[in-house]
């Protein structure tokens, strides 16, 4: 039952996780289960050593798993499906592995890896974690100053990258991208390895750039290297609240443990079994559910370079289960959006066999009642609404399917995970009741698998998560538990946006803005987008004197953004206006700004400068169509 497990996992979480740690093979088993000698820096299995990539590729292997297909690479933008199984992928990451260390790669060595969603991607992931290196893969749709940020703070010996990446019909050449973010960046790498793809040839840099065929041909496969339970497995950078990603750190011990309970207890999904997660390696539902929970489990992970729709047409996805006999689909719901925006009646998932799909699981933002609706009528399966971040790794609320199915509440991603006291608190720290909307914080410690610091940075750690409420993760988000102990989380009371299920900061893009000649100060909001969830919005006030082209300027400022931070941040409207609202403080009233365009209603604070402001901004928001 749901309830007894959850209750065990906060009264025994010693117990509790020492049980689920027994699915991970460790070269030393861990004596201590929970450290929590040094709050809020909690630390999970810490005498444990193992090796993650064993405990994918080799264990399963050893079991009898060899010829089973480990990952299937489905492309429809280069027209391949490729079926890599246990064994062949363990050759190609123990290979690589010894590549890497050809070039000086060993334990705690950083490596950044910025590729498109191909075999390689994953085979890189895996190759670090066979060596006890630190990956860091940092998204392909974003520009050379975004990854220049991350090069600076994760200093990686090695850059792997491929040489380019296709977006439906369009090849985008990562090896320029890498190129220029090298001649933004403060740190060198001592070599970059860069995959040639057919679709574009990547021009090499003599001395510093290498090959990957040539690397592995010469290379001697490497064997896994023990590390220790808590050192870091990987960093992925994640938007904050300022133009400065934060370097999330997943441990090896923590993280093998947490997946691989979450694929049988949440998901409900077993070994030899056909596991999809349409995400990109680059995010957090990548890196858990596409690589390292379905291969710590034993499953078939399918990597898709693809869209939900056009890829040819919207049944790009019923294409993809009936042809692999996926069991388990995990997506965004802006891929269901988009796929309804174009097939409304479902004619197109009426054209496949469907029938090996149990559930649907969706994350990256909320899953609105309609969509929720529209999939579960047109699929006739379980469709699960889960609520996590990259902070956590994996998912903190749920209807843990594995344990016990619970009804569905639509708008709810029903309830907290086992290993995680998810609760409601006003501003000033006061628990909230039912149905009382608030700050959404969970209980520390935090379950093994979530992050246990900031890359190099334990301050901004306790400043950005722990220092609001001691003895809580603030998570960011807002939201209400109702009667029934169903969560509902409606939205980010931070600076950070889910635009399309890309996680964004506002801060960075004013940060761009602000670089323009003509911009004396700017605001970026989140407003409500059909397709995409949430879309940027920009507020630009021009200096004085600056007498431009609203439209024209539009263009520029755009463009900057496409630029400097990515064409997924999707900004593509900004409103001139002749101030911002403020505080008498200087503080931009952002809140405010947003109710006023979602037509909302809202209070005006009496620390406000000129309320007038507030009437010039609801005139400009009316030119929006
Ligand atoms: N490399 C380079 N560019 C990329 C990119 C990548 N990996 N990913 C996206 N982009 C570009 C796109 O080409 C597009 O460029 P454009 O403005 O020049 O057309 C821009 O970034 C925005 O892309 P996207 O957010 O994908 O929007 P879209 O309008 O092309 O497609 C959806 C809309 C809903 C189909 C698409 O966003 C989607 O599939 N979303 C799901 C995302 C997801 O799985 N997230 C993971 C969370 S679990
Ligand atoms: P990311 O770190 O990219 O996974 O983004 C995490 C953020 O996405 C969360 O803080 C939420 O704001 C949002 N999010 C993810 N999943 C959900 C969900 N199921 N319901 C509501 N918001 C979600």
């Amino acid at each position: 039952m749901y309830s007894d497990t959850y209750l065990r996992s906060l009264e025994d979480p010693n117990g509790f996780w020492a049980e689920a740690a027994e699915a991970i093979d460790w070269v030393k088993k861990p004596r201590s289960i929970l450290d929590d000698s040094n709050p809020p820096f909690y630390r999970w299995f810490s005498d444990g050593e193992l090796n993650t990539c064993h405990n994918a590729l080799d264990r399963h292997v050893a079991d009898g798993r060899g010829s089973q297909v480990a990952l299937i690479y489905d492309s429809p933008v280069t027209d391949t499906v490729e079926k890599i199984t246990y064994v062949e992928l363990l050759e190609r990451v123990a290979l690589f592995a010894g590549g890497l260390r050809s070039l000086g790669v060993g334990k705690g060595d950083r490596v950044i890896i910025y590729m498109p969603m191909i075999p390689e991607a994953v085979v890189a992931m895996l190759a670090c974690a066979r060596l006890g290196a630190i990956h860091s893969v940092v998204f392909g749709g974003f520009a050379p100053k975004e990854l220049a940020i991350r090069i600076d703070d994760a200093e990686p010996k090695v850059i792997v990258a491929g040489s380019c990446g296709i977006e439906v019909d369009r090849v985008i050449e990562y090896k320029p991208l890498l190129d220029s973010a090298l001649e933004i960046a403060r740190h060198q790498p001592d070599r970059c390895v860069i995959f040639q793809r057919p679709q574009a040839a990547a021009s090499m840099v003599p001395g510093r750039d290498v090959d990957w065929k040539q690397l592995v041909e010469t290379a001697e496969v490497a064997d896994c290297v023990t590390v220790g339970a808590t050192d870091p497995l990987y960093i992925l950078y994640t938007s904050g609240t300022t133009a400065i990603p934060k370097g999330v750190v997943r441990d090896n011990g923590g993280h093998a443990v947490a997946l691989r309970w979450s694929m049988s207890n949440i998901y409900d999904v077993h070994p030899g079994e056909v596991y999809w997660a349409a995400s990109d390696v680059g995010w957090v539902v990548g890196h858990s559910y596409i690589v390292y929970a379905p291969l710590l489990t034993g499953c078939t992970t399918v990597l898709y370079e693809g869209k939900p729709v056009g890829t040819p047409d919207p049944g790009a996805f019923w294409r993809v289960i009936s042809d692999h006999g996926v069991s388990s689909l995990f997506c965004a719901p802006t891929a269901f959006r988009a796929i309804k925006r174009e097939d409304p009646e479902g004619n197109y998932a009426r054209k496949y066999d469907l029938s090996s799909l149990r559930s649907l699981f969706l994350a990256g933002e909320r899953l609105d009642p309609d969509t929720y609706h529209w999939a579960s009528d047109l699929l006739g399966i379980r469709v699960i609404d889960h609520w996590w971040q990259t902070e956590s790794g994996w998912a903190i609320v749920a209807n843990c399917l594995g344990i016990e199915e619970m009804v569905v509440k639509p708008g709810s991603s029903s309830k907290p995970v086992p290993g995680y006291d998810v609760q409601i608190l006003d501003g000033e720290g006061n628990r909230l009741g039912a149905g009382e909307e608030g700050l959404v914080v969970v209980k520390l410690p935090l379950p093994p698998g979530t992050l246990p610091t900031l890359w190099h940075d334990d301050d901004r750690f306790v400043d950005s998560y722990m220092s609001t409420f001691p003895g809580y993760y603030l998570t960011g988000d807002g939201g209400y538990i109702d009667e029934d102990g169903y969560v509902f989380v409606m939205g980010r009371v931070d600076d950070v946006i889910n635009v399309a299920g890309h996680r964004l900061s506002t801060g960075a893009m004013e940060a761009v803005l602000a670089d323009h000649p003509d911009v004396a100060e700017c605001a970026v909001i989140g407003i409500a987008d059909e397709l995409k969830g949430q879309v940027p919005l920009g507020f630009a006030v021009l200096n004085a004197g600056a007498d431009r082209d609203a439209s024209e300027l539009q263009d520029e400022l755009v463009q900057m953004v496409r630029d400097q931070i990515g064409a997924v941040a999707s900004l593509k409207r900004i409103l001139v206006v002749k101030r911002l609202p403020k505080t008498r403080s200087g503080k931009i009233l952002r809140r405010i700004m947003r109710s006023i365009v979602a037509g909302e209603e809202y209070q005006v604070p009496s620390t406000i400068d000129d309320p007038i402001v507030l009437d010039e901004i609801a005139g400009s928001v009316q030119t929006l169509e």
